[in-house]
């Protein structure tokens, strides 16, 4: 019988696949349901900076106004309820660590390393098995230059690492100038893993009421091509594992992302349309898969066809139609 467990991050998983941090993983009784379905490990739903930060300014309000309270500024703490979100959140790690056996991942989205890192402790205090890091600020500043936009990534990491002992991984997306160079100078700071590469609520426009709106909510299937050619270039050159997101919406393209060189796949949008239980036949068939190609474990075959081991290495290197196209 094929083994399909890994590990990632220094945990052991009994499967790569692990249910990505969306709503999906942001209660009790999914998270019982994707562990039961087969999962390897979850990540939960990000927690904001931006609700981490607005709490600890509440704390830090409260202890200040004993003796002298404006009340408008109160109110204005009042409107944001992220004391519950917050505390709900701690809960919810807690109660995964009595009740549920595959490992949590905390997830905070975050921007700054202002101020929010000294909370990342809490995290692991409660139970998180490690920590995701989502960090991505659109670059809208037009004046910004590009190395204060990558510096963000490698503050919070130091700031973070000294908070926590669990593993840190860092989610990114591919907008770098130098994606290559970035990902392998994030790998060496110590984080324990990368996961390429996030998808972002994108605007549209609605023609017929004038008005901005979210589109492409779930990924298509053609998506997982960035991260495949990417993990597939980077992997043996990083020192931390890769994990794969984006477009993953069957276990042959799960097995795509594990020869390319990934250690996981980490899975949104499929589960969204067709049910968490679809875990349970992607095992299947990756099992079915290994036992055809006579691989025993995934190691036998993960990163065989990475750019530096396959036959063809150039294939992940071209990116113009040369030939293709150009006669009709
Ligand atoms: C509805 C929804 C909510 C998501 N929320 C988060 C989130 O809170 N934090 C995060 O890091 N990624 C979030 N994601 C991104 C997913 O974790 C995943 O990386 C992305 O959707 C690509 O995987 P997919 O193609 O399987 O959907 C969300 C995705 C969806 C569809």
């Amino acid at each position: 019988m094929p083994n399909i467990s890994t590990t990632y991050l220094g945990l052991q998983l009994k499967s790569p696949i692990i249910a990505a941090s969306s709503g999906l993983t942001n209660s009790l009784e999914d998270i019982k349901a994707i562990e039961k379905a087969g999962a390897g490990a979850v990540v939960l739903k990000s927690l904001f900076e931006e609700e981490i930060v607005t709490e600890m300014e509440r704390e830090l309000h409260q202890m200040h106004s004993q003796n002298y309270l404006y009340p408008e500024t109160m109110d204005y703490y009042d409107t944001f309820d992220v004391e519950g979100t917050l505390s709900d959140y701690l809960r919810l790690i807690s109660d995964c660590k009595k009740e549920v056996g595959i490992p949590v991942i905390a997830s905070v989205n975050c921007i700054t390393a202002h101020n929010w890192p000294s909370y990342a402790r809490n995290l692991e205090d409660a139970g998180a098995r490690a920590i995701e890091l989502n960090i991505y600020a659109l670059p809208s500043d037009l004046e910004r230059k590009g190395e204060e936009q990558e510096q963000v990534y490698f503050d919070v990491i130091e700031a973070v690492l000294k908070e926590v002992s669990i593993p840190v991984s860092i989610k990114i997306s591919h907008y770098f100038s130098n994606l290559g160079e970035v990902i392998t100078r994030l790998s060496k700071t110590g984080i324990a893993g990368l996961t390429l590469f996030n998808r972002f609520y994108s605007p549209d426009i609605d023609v017929d009421n004038l008005e901005v709106i979210p589109t492409h909510i779930f990924s298509q299937e053609h998506e997982y091509t960035m991260p495949l050619r990417w993990i597939a270039i980077t992997s043996n050159r990083v020192d931390c594992h890769l994990a794969a997101t984006t477009g993953i919406h069957d276990s042959r393209t799960i097995v795509k992302m594990l020869l390319a060189g990934a250690q996981v796949v980490q899975l949104a949008s499929t589960l969204y349309k067709n049910g968490v239980e679809t875990i349970q036949r992607y095992n299947h068939e990756i099992d079915q898969w290994m036992k055809k190609h006579d691989f025993k474990n995934l190691d036998d075959f993960r990163g065989s066809l990475s750019q530096s081991n396959a036959a063809n290495p150039a294939g992940y290197l071209r990116v113009q139609f040369m030939k293709q196209f150009s006669q009709k």
